[in-house]
This record gives C-alpha cells, sequence and structure tokens, in this order.
C-alpha cells in the first residue's frame, strides 16, 4: 500500500500545524503539501520541517485537475486531507467569488481527481474535508451544535463550505467514495494570520494600536488550542468510520469582548504594563454583516467513539499563543507588511 498523503492548504494556519504532527509522527508517510500560497499561506509556518526526508511541497492550485491528476498518479495517495480554503467571513463578505471558487469548485475538483485516480479501488483509501462548524447557522442562547443539525449557513463563507461538505456527501452516496468530514469551532495558536480576532488584538495590543470590536461584543464562540484540532483529525483520519461526520470543539465559550479582556490582562502582565492599560484600546466599531451570533459544538460523538478530548485549558492555550507571538516578531512583523496593511485600512479605517 502507498504511504504518500496529500495535504491541501498546508502553508495556511491549521494545514502548517497538520502537516507537523503527520510529517513528526508517521515518518514512514510521505506528506505532499500542496498549496497555493494566497495571502494566507506562508511557508514560514513550516520552516522547522521543511527538510525532513518525508516532507515535499507543491505550489498550485486545488482547482487545477490536470495538476492534481499528475500528482496523484505520481504519489498514489491512499489519503487526502484537504484543509484549503479560503476562511474568512470577512473577506467571504467584500468578495464571495473567491470563496466559490476555491471552497466549492475546489473541492468538486479534488474529489474528482480522488475518483478518477482510485477508480473504485477504495480499500484502505480516506479523502478527508475538513470543514467548520459555521455549516450549522447561528444558536441562540441555548444549545449546542450536534451532527444531526441541520445546515443552515448564514454568510458567503459558510454557504461556501456548506456547498463543498454537501459535495464531499454526495460523493460518498453516488460513487461511495470514501469520505469522512469533521466540523470544528474557532481555533486559536501560534501561526493564526491576524485577520481573526485573536491574532489580530495581539498584535494591536503590542503596537498599541485600537482593538475593534463589532457590535457590542456580545457574540459567542467556542475556543480549541489548533494542536487538539490536529490531534482529532489524526484520530479521525485513522479510526474514524468511513462516511461519518465529526463535530469537534472545546466546550470553551467566550464573547468577543471577554475574551479581548482576558487578552489584554494577561498582556499587560508579559509587557509589563499598568494593569487596565490594554483594555483602554478597546473600540466598538460597526457590526459584521450578518454576523452570527453563537456557535458551540457538542463534541460527545468524538469522545464517546474514539476517545478525544482537548487537553488545554483556554488561559493556559492563550498565554502559550501570546507567548509565541511575543518570541516570534519577526513572522509577525512580514505578515503584517505589505497587503496586509490595505486589507486592514480597507477593513477598519471606514467602520
Ligand atoms: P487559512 O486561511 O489559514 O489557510 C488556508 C490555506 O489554503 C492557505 O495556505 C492558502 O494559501 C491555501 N489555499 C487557499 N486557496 C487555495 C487554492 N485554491 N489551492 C490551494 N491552496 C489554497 O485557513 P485555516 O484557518 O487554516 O483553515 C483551514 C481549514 O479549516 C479551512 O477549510 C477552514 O474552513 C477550516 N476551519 C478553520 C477554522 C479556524 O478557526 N481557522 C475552524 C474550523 C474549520
Ligand atoms: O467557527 C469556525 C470558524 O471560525 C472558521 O470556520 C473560520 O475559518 C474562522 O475564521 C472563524 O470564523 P469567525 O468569524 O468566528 O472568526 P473571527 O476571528 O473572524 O471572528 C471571531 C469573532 O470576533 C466574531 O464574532 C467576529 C468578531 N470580530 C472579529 C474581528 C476580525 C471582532 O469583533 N473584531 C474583529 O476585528
Amino acid at each position: 500500500m502507498s504511504k504518500s498523503v496529500l495535504v491541501t492548504g498546508g502553508a495556511g494556519f491549521i494545514g502548517s500545524h497538520l502537516v507537523r504532527l503527520f510529517v513528526t509522527k508517521y515518518p514512514e508517510y510521505k506528506i505532499v503539501n500542496l498549496d497555493k500560497l494566497t495571502y494566507a499561506g506562508n511557508l514560514e509556518n513550516l520552516k522547522d520541517i521543511e527538510d525532513r526526508p518525508n516532507y515535499k511541497f507543491v505550489k498550485g492550485d486545488i482547482t487545477d485537475l490536470n495538476l492534481l491528476r499528475n500528482l496523484f498518479a505520481e504519489h498514489k495517495f491512499f489519503g487526502v486531507l484537504h484543509c484549503a480554503a479560503e476562511s474568512h467571513v470577512d473577506r467571504s463578505i467584500t468578495d464571495p467569488l473567491a470563496f466559490v471558487t476555491t471552497n466549492v469548485i475546489g473541492t468538486s475538483t479534488l474529489l474528482i481527481a480522488a475518483k478518477e485516480s482510485w477508480a473504485g479501488a477504495y480499500d484502505d483509501k480516506i479523502f478527508y474535508h475538513i470543514s467548520t462548524d459555521e455549516v450549522y447557522g447561528s444558536l441562540g442562547a441555548e444549545g449546542f451544535f450536534t451532527e444531526e443539525t441541520a445546515y443552515d449557513p448564514r454568510s458567503p463563507y459558510s454557504a461556501s463550505k456548506a456547498s463543498s461538505d454537501h459535495m464531499v456527501r454526495a460523493f460518498y452516496h453516488t460513487y461511495h467514495l470514501p469520505i469522512k468530514i469533521s466540523n470544528c469551532s474557532n481555533n486559536y495558536g501560534p501561526y493564526h494570520f491576524p485577520e481573526k480576532l485573536i491574532p489580530l488584538c495581539i498584535h494591536n495590543i503590542i503596537n498599541n494600536k485600537p482593538l475593534p470590536i463589532y457590535g457590542k461584543g456580545e457574540n459567542v464562540r467556542d475556543w480549541l488550542f489548533v494542536e487538539d484540532h490536529v490531534r482529532a483529525i489524526d484520530v479521525i483520519f485513522h479510526k474514524g468510520k468511513v462516511g461519518e461526520t465529526y463535530n469537534i470543539g472545546g466546550h470553551n465559550e467566550w464573547t468577543n469582548i471577554d475574551l479581548v479582556k482576558e487578552l489584554c490582562r494577561q498582556m499587560d502582565e508579559k509587557l509589563g504594563r499598568e494593569k487596565g492599560a490594554s483594555e483602554k484600546l478597546i473600540t466598538y466599531v460597526k457590526d459584521r454583516a450578518g454576523h452570527d451570533l453563537r456557535y458551540a459544538i457538542d463534541a460527545t460523538k468524538l469522545k464517546n467513539e474514539l476517545g478525544w478530548l482537548p487537553s488545554l485549558q483556554f488561559e493556559e492555550g492563550i498565554s502559550k499563543t501570546i507567548d509565541w507571538y511575543l518570541s516570534n516578531a519577526e513572522w509577525l512583523n512580514d505578515v503584517t507588511s505589505g497587503n496586509y496593511q490595505n486589507y486592514y485600512q480597507q477593513q477598519y479605517e471606514k467602520r
């Protein structure tokens, strides 16, 4: 059996943690990382493992069927870990088509390449699609998303991810392609691009810039440390049932305003600032269009069937994350120069 695994989007936030885990934990696997290197893809995220003999990087687009056919023919992958996506809700509001292109057409193209290459010889093959809890829509104050919750996506991002999940399931039901899907809550940790709430606020606190809180800051997210997410993916990839969906979450709900205050508290201590100094940077700005109120995951199935549990308490995970950003100033400076400045201006200066 071939031991090659295709990871798509491995130069992004979650993908880079996934590639690192698989390259180090499974030396018998060859990990091929296919990434287009959009603004969100960064080979610096993989500097520490780029010379490993069982790792190979390929620059390319998941919408390119010929490229995918050639890669499948060359490496005879037994597994696909599909992470590549346009991932930021705010960008999906300004440019929905980019999300349809990569998330819907790209995922469909990858499914076609896997189906053609495996040609019905599905024993020991796995097409694993990494998805999000946002496909389930928005919760009120009560309740949790389970694997049975009906899809109700409300942003162009979540609608494109929901479409991709449907295509993956359609290939399972129609062609028996051996698929697995997981839907995870909000991740945080090292290498998180500073367009997302936590790294954006860490970057702004360091630089004494305003901390933009959308609306009243009452929206709730369920935060999970990224290394716990990729540990769950590892367990599902190797032990999960074909055709099944698993929800992944941390049972760790925070309103945005409480979360940002906790960041401020920890960063004041770490930066030796006066207590309360960073909180003064909090600035309420115009709300995100169609802003989902609350996400919360019920991960009982994953715990009961596969024994996965999150390993880190949030305060500890956030502390580790802040420490990483403080010791990786060069990474942060590199990703926030150039185009990031234009993005930031367009996104925030008129709010
Ligand atoms: P990210 O934006 O940090 O990284 C995406 C990666 O995909 C980048 O390296 C980018 O260059 C690459 N990419 C984009 N378009 C491509 C294309 N057409 N072809 C090849 N590569 C392409 O995203 P992330 O936060 O790491 O999310 C990874 C996956 O996990 C996504 O599918 C996302 O929907 C899902 N997810 C993310 C979170 C989260 O909190 N970040 C939570 C649950 C699920
Ligand atoms: O739930 C999983 C999803 O989590 C993933 O599928 C997405 O890829 C990922 O980006 C994330 O989506 P969110 O929209 O929840 O994450 P974001 O960090 O953009 O925003 C978190 C919350 O903070 C949300 O309620 C909006 C708010 N926010 C965000 C930004 C960037 C602010 O108040 N101010 C900001 O500047």
